[in-house]
């Protein structure tokens, strides 16, 4: 059992009391008489020194089963330390080593390894400080993400994984089955999903929106936080085939409302990781991106940008910047774009509503001029989209023919449809990418960094 943690005894100061670490070796400095450990146990950046002499006992034969990775227990008394660098240090009375690790085989000797070596010791890289500071940012994270939104009244929803119908209309969902796939059930010629364990086709949830409405419609405020899954073939280093997505939805909310809260948000979870996350949000600064602090604070202070899709496309077109991708209304904007937009037209988050209804989702409000529907992308820097939303249609009869005209099955929704005929009322959401958000935060580049166990195209090993 570890008595304190390393975070815990650092912040002491030392008068010589006894104190106890578990953790693991980082670096072993040896001289003649004594020698330096480096211990880390993950609840802090920092290691603890541990000087070891010969004082110890079987201190030769400890010494030598101190190699980097090794798990070690440490009693000893806490001193103020004689060399610079840190305040204090244990002078070790008794060392019992739980798990060796043989340094002909233990991958993580060097002090920088590369972000893609890394990714294929996914059960190892948890021991660095990059993959550990990632882990404690995404911890604070996801306590900023409920703190905000207890503040506020809303009620966290758990919504379905196993969902029965596509929420983004996309055909990106992953099928959940238990049907043979050597030898399927077909009756005329299609697959008979009433031999399958819901007498129908399910999938994995690619966004539990459509359920939150439903909460949202009797009790005001709801967020769901949870996992979401894409079978997107885009193989980038923004996209994951299951992903973390937080979801609010607010009933008696049009876009502008909506658009508030988004900022408040983005805002909000951005202090709190400056706030609390100091020593890692410097190291990150250090290490990964040096413009990091200055970005976040940027973004905690600004007054973010609010235009319209065909604003954008004007400006976008103004800039006279050579894309990949031409920029021409009634596309989807590309990351360059999105990414162009904040970081050389504007400079700060751009929010873009009132894109054209066809590159977007049959749930989003019409607009009067029936080409355009009330969504919302909060476009950051270095990343693009972090939020995409809107203001849902809460017309019956506007929804329904929507969902025909893009030959989806009106009884598929039925019940969502009901939500129109029954006590409908204007309402709003968005859905933020839980790893985005830790991504821009960390400023790590690669989104399979910022989630412990990544699934991708084409990768599920660990
Ligand atoms: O823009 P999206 O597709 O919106 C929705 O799913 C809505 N139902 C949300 C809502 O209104 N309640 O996804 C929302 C966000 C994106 O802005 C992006 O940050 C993230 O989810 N996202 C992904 N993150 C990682 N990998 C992927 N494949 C992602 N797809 C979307
Ligand atoms: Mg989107």
């Amino acid at each position: 059992m570890n008595d304190q943690s390393i975070k815990t005894i650092l912040s002491l100061s030392p008068q010589g009391q006894t104190v106890r670490v578990c953790g693991w070796v980082r670096t072993k400095r040896e001289s003649k008489t004594f020698s330096f450990l480096e211990i880390n146990d993950g609840s802090c950046l920092r290691n603890i020194q541990v000087v070891v002499d010969e004082k110890t006992p079987d201190y030769k034969n400890v010494l030598n089963r101190l190699t980097t990775g090794a798990s070690v227990e440490v009693t000893g008394v806490l001193a103020a330390s004689q060399g610079g660098g840190q305040a204090s240090e244990i002078q070790a009375a008794a060392i019992v080593i739980h798990g060796p690790a043989d340094p002909q085989t233990y991958p993580l000797q060097k002090k920088h390894h590369s972000f893609e070596f890394l990714r294929e010791i996914a059960h190892l890289r948890p021991r660095t400080n990059t993959l550990g500071a990632m882990a404690r940012i995404r911890n604070a994270l996801s306590m900023a993400v409920h703190q905000f939104f207890q503040e506020r009244g809303f009620i966290y929803l758990h919504t379905p994984v196993i969902a029965g119908s596509d929420c983004e209309g996309a055909g990106e969902m992953f099928q959940v089955t238990t049907l043979p796939l050597e030898n399927i059930p077909r009756q005329h010629g299609q697959v008979d999903y009433s031999q399958d364990f819901f007498k129908k086709k399910t999938g994995l949830t690619v966004s539990g929106q459509l359920e939150g409405e439903i909460y949202a419609c009797a009790l005001g405020r709801i967020y769901t936080f949870g996992p979401t899954f894409r079978a997107e073939h885009s193989d980038t280093s923004r996209h994951l085939a299951e992903f973390w997505m937080v979801e609010p939805e607010m009933a008696f909310c049009d876009i502008h409302q909506n658009m508030d809260m988004a900022e408040a948000f983005v805002k909000y979870i951005c202090k709190y990781v400056l706030d609390h996350c100091q020593e890692d949000m410097f190291f990150f600064n250090r290490w990964v991106d040096t413009h990091l602090l200055d970005t976040l604070e940027n973004v905690v202070q600004a007054e973010f940008v609010r235009i319209t899709y065909s604003e954008a496309v004007q400006q976008l077109e103004k800039s006279g910047a050579a894309f990949e991708y031409p920029v021409s209304w009634g596309k989807d904007l590309q990351s360059e774009h999105e990414k162009h937009l904040t970081e050389h037209i504007f400079r700060k988050p751009v929010m873009v509503t009132d894109y054209p209804k066809q590159i977007k989702a049959f749930y989003m409000k019409m607009n009067q001029d029936g080409k355009t529907v009330r969504a919302l992308d909060l476009h950051v820097p270095r990343l693009g989209e972090i939020i995409g939303g809107s203001e849902r249609e809460n017309d019956y009869d506007l929804l329904q023919a929507r969902i025909l005209e893009l030959g989806l099955n009106p009884a598929d929704y039925w019940w969502y449809l009901d939500l129109r005929r029954y006590g409908s009322v204007p309402h709003s959401g968005f859905g933020l990418g839980f790893e985005r958000a830790v991504q821009f935060v960390t400023g790590l580049q690669n989104i399979r960094d910022v989630i412990p166990f990544p699934r991708t195209y084409g990768s599920a090993e660990f």
